[in-house]
């Protein structure tokens, strides 16, 4: 008998991850959760569709392609790919993944706008605003930098002090400068558009409380809602990457509008292509279809508030719940470049399987929204203990008798029921724990009874039984309950460990296993062979990942401008223009190359040998790709940075910087001077 309820139809959404930057392991935190949430309800038998697209617009992206001489379309293709790419290695399978630049997103986005003015939720009033007067155009307030007005730090953001701690508009900064052209900037008024997000405030008091947020959640918003709601600036005015807004040239739709709607374009793009789902059966305003976001905790005022208010307001259904998850910390720490433990998706991936992570993050993802841990030893031991220690050693150890003593067939016989009941009765827990999101409680159920099947199979010892006269029957007993019992394993791992399933499938000879499988045992059943399914993780293999995520910094400080999704920071700024003093204080020399040689291990950097005039220097550059053959560079002359913090790197201490320009790969040119500059010579 099935124990799970008649189909459900279910949307759910990851975050859209911005088109300026790569995937690092702290997005992966949300599209492993999700994709295993998802992946768990398909299994379950119901109609689960997991969508998501880049999040194309906005002026951050617009200056980038600029700066990488490219459009900013060609700039979100080539995101969209890569992006594209890590998350498939990572096993997210989503149904869909768009992009919020697409035709459905801007026909949805100016429908959502019509209906909200039609309904009245739409004012306008003149906005003034520093202006770029060079580059021509408004400055959001992290693209202007000046003199805290509190406590007259320098180099400070538009609208807070990272010395004192205190916010204030940009216009109490003082001596403000763009950080896109250093330019002065002009205060200059301008028509902006705003959503009355206050037409909303009985509704979201209702639809916040009624079970669609956790409770801290839920707590934090009504502060908010308490305090009062205000009308939210919805336009922005060219130049802007994004859709113009209806009937209003030279106004922009803001990046945050048009963003969830890339949800529903997502979906609507998925339609086209799958006949059986209908776009409005799920969006329409009494959809009986579920819908779910998932997303960080820095952005769920835009989900808890906005979004369903513009929902509403537009006709369309809520959310009916919004799942929100804390940050990744490494080593208990914030993600660091220069600890090499900002990782990449696909630096983890050049090193370690994508299933290690993703047992890791369920193994301590709760229903909260505290952060999460990376514990790169913890991780090791983890992985090795549970995965390899525990669940697959159980397949090892039994699968060859099976095949030497019986042709790798199994027996029908059950030589421990309660065994088999524990398993049966440990199911709906486990299902509990997935479908609320508790994963971490999940995998200790899983693992209970992994503790148990191992127990079992010691205590009985089908290798010393083996060894006996007249035990063949016990043997090939005990060991076909082991692989029942690894099978029933594979099914309530199946949601976090896609890979490890399919491999198992293919040994245990049966179709794709779903949830309620774990309700039969294979009986008289013949095995494939059996081949090793998980390897234990090497600890060098860790070192090497943390050594080639400071590689990446490396190579990306060495060339620029930086290539595109080179590992930024998605919301760090631009690099904004420095006084003459610190230009003054950068030591700028010649230097001779003496010795241009490849670097074992490493696939971006050469170690340069430079002969500084008065002193000898060994520096590593992430200049590879462009020069193939390193020795073509030696007696060769270029400029060199004395007076960097030298940096420890696996293969030694890099002593400054040489310096080079272009976009990356083979375009990287080294910096020369003219000819008859000597070795030790100050730039000036
Ligand atoms: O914070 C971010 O990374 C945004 N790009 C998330 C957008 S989610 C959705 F609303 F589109
Ligand atoms: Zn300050």
């Amino acid at each position: 008998m099935s124990s799970i309820a008649p189909s459900r139809q279910i949307l759910v959404t990851s975050a859209l991850p911005y088109a300026n930057g790569s995937i690092h392991l702290g997005h992966m935190l949300e599209y492993i959760q999700t994709d295993i949430w998802v992946r768990f309800q398909k299994l379950r038998g119901h109609q689960a569709i997991y969508v998501c697209a880049d999040d194309a617009h906005g002026s951050a992206i617009m200056l980038r392609a600029e700066k990488e001489g490219i459009t900013s379309e060609q700039l979100i293709d080539n995101v969209k790919l890569e992006h594209s790419t890590d998350f498939a290695d990572f096993l997210v399978d989503f149904d869909n993944f768009h992009s919020t630049h697409s035709e459905e997103n801007r026909e949805l986005s100016s429908m959502i706008y019509e209906r909200l003015k039609d309904a009245g939720h739409i004012s306008t009033r003149s906005v003034t605003q520093y202006f770029d007067p060079e580059k021509q155009m408004f400055l959001a307030d992290r693209f202007i930098k000046g003199t805290c007005p509190k406590c007259s730090a320098e180099d400070q953001y538009g609208d807070n002090c990272e010395k004192c701690g205190a916010t204030y508009e940009p216009t109490e900064l003082k001596d403000p400068r763009s950080a896109i052209s250093g330019a002065t900037p002009v205060l200059k008024d301008s028509k902006h558009f705003f959503f009355r997000l206050q037409d909303f405030s009985d509704m979201l008091k209702q639809w916040t409380r009624s079970g669609t947020l956790q409770e801290a959640v839920a707590n934090k918003i009504a502060e908010w809602l308490d305090s009062g709601l205000h009308e939210w600036d919805i336009s922005r005015d060219a130049p802007y990457f994004g859709f113009e807004i209806p009937g209003e040239p030279g106004k922009y739709f803001y990046v945050w509008l048009d963003a969830p709607i890339g949800y529903m374009a997502s979906f609507k793009n998925l339609c086209a292509r799958r006949p059986e789902l209908s776009f409005d059966a799920f969006w329409q305003a009494d959809s009986t279809a579920e819908l779910y976001h998932f997303i960080g905790k820095d952005i769920v005022n835009f989900h808890t508030l906005f979004w369903p208010a513009m929902l509403e307001g537009a006709g369309f259904r809520k959310p009916t719940a919004v799942a929100v998850h804390g940050y990744l910390t490494v080593n208990g720490q914030k993600m660091s470049k220069s600890r090499g433990t900002f990782i990449k998706a696909r630096t983890y991936l050049d090193h370690l399987s994508p299933e290690y992570l993703r047992y890791y993050y369920a193994a301590k993802l709760g229903r909260g929204v505290e952060d999460l841990d990376l514990n790169l030893e913890d991780f090791v031991q983890k992985v090795n203990s549970d995965l390899v220690g525990k669940v697959v050693n159980i397949a090892s150890r039994c699968a060859g008798f099976i095949h030497k003593g019986n042709a790798g067939v199994m027996v029908d016989t059950n030589p421990a029921p309660e065994l088999t009941a524990a398993f049966l009765a440990g199911a709906p827990l486990i299902a509990d724990a997935y479908e609320k999101r508790d994963f971490s409680r999940a995998m200790r159920e899983i693992m209970g009874l992994a503790d148990k099947a191992n127990a079992w199979i010691a205590d009985k010892a089908p290798w010393s039984l083996n060894k006996q006269e007249g035990k063949q029957d016990e043997v090939q007993a005990i060991c076909s309950l082991g692989i029942n019992l690894f099978r029933q394993l594979v099914i309530f791992l199946k949601p976090v460990l896609p890979h490890l399933a399919a491999d198992a499938e293919a040994f245990l000879n049966v179709t794709p296993l779903h949830w309620t499988d774990h309700e039969t045992l294979l009986t008289n059943h013949q095995l494939n062979a059996f081949k090793p399914l998980m390897a234990r993780i090497e600890p060098a293999k860790i070192e090497a990942m943390i050594d080639a995520s400071k590689e990446d910094l490396a190579a990306a400080a060495d060339s620029a401008p930086a290539p595109a999704g080179n590992g930024e920071l998605t919301k760090e700024p631009l690099e904004a223009e420095i006084k003459f003093d610190a230009f003054a204080a950068v030591d700028l020399r010649v230097a001779l190359i003496e010795k241009a040689e490849f670097v074992e291990g490493a696939d971006k950097l050469l170690r340069l040998s430079l002969d500084i005039g008065d002193a000898k220097r060994n520096v590593f550059s992430g200049i590879k790709s462009a020069y193939p053959d390193p020795s073509k560079l030696e007696g060769r002359h270029t400029l060199y940075v004395a007076n960097l913090a030298p940096r420890k790197m696996k293969f030694g201490v890099s002593e400054g910087m040489v310096l080079a320009a272009g976009p990356g790969g083979e375009e990287i040119f080294l910096l020369s001077p003219d000819e008859g500059a000597k070795p030790g010579q100050r730039v000036k």
